[in-house]
């Protein structure tokens, strides 16, 4: 018996098997089947609902588990929410990609979020009398950031942009006035999945690889990925 049996939500429907307290969190449900086959040990297989692909298995010995999170910033809402506050998951670490928003930032380079500037009204509902910082957790960042050190890997640490636009009607004016408040990158999901994870005590992270740039127009291709998603990868399951 473990403390995920027989739950479920509208979402997730694990029939018993259970959720780890870490959770790696790509945007694509079918990189979540990779990472499961590819890295963690007897994956078992725990959601399918609207092909949302999540598993579980372990990590050098430590139970991990891996889960799609779809685009945007309510997709990411949905799947956090329902981790955090009906399966008890207490780590979220985001692997995404990003439009790099920097000229000294790369494609491939991988980026590691502090904080999410954000044109998302996502916050609105928590009703606070202010401004909310909307940052990652120190302990994961601080982490995440050590075991880049240790594999020499460069990363990048700051702030990024979570948009709630892909297809912007004024993209590159937008892009100019954060660029130069300094925001490294734009994405479309951290500032959910911060905001979800502080108001219920939680810890979140996000690390992007940079897949295009919003200033130069030079894009990835899939295959070309897959070197600088591997170490990405390799951060976030260090972490665990
Ligand atoms: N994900 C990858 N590239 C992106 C971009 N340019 N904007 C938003 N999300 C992204």
């Amino acid at each position: 018996m473990n403390t995920n049996d027989l739950k479920e939500t509208p979402h997730i429907k694990p029939n018993g098997v259970e959720i780890a307290e870490t959770i790696l969190l790509p945007g694509d449900p079918l990189r979540a089947k990779f990472i499961a086959e590819n890295y963690l040990e007897n994956p078992v297989l725990f959601n399918e609902v609207r092909g949302m692909l999540g598993y579980t298995g372990e990590y050098k010995g430590k139970k991990v588990s891996v889960m799609g999170t779809g685009m945007g910033s309510p997709s990411m809402a949905i799947y956090s929410w329902e981790l955090i506050n009906v399966f008890g998951v207490k780590n979220l670490i985001r692997i995404g990609s990003c439009g790099a928003m920097q000229t000294n930032i790369k494609l491939y380079d991988i980026i590691l979020a502090m904080g999410a500037a954000t044109n998302s009204n996502f916050a609105h509902q928590f009703d606070l009398p202010g401004q909310m910082p909307i940052t990652a957790s120190y302990e994961l960042l601080e982490k995440a950031k050590k075991v880049a050190d240790e594999k020499n890997y460069k990363v990048f640490v700051g702030n990024v942009l979570s948009s709630d636009v892909f297809y912007s009607a004024n993209k590159t004016t937008a892009t100019e006035k954060w660029a130069k408040m300094g925001i490294l990158a734009e994405e479309m999901e951290t500032t959910s999945l911060y905001l979800n994870a502080a108001s219920a005590g939680v810890k979140a992270l996000t690390i992007l690889t940079v897949s295009d740039h919003m200033i130069t127009h030079e894009q990835t291709t899939p295959e070309e990925r897959q070197t600088s998603f591997t170490k990405m990868m390799e951060i976030a399951l260090d972490i665990v």
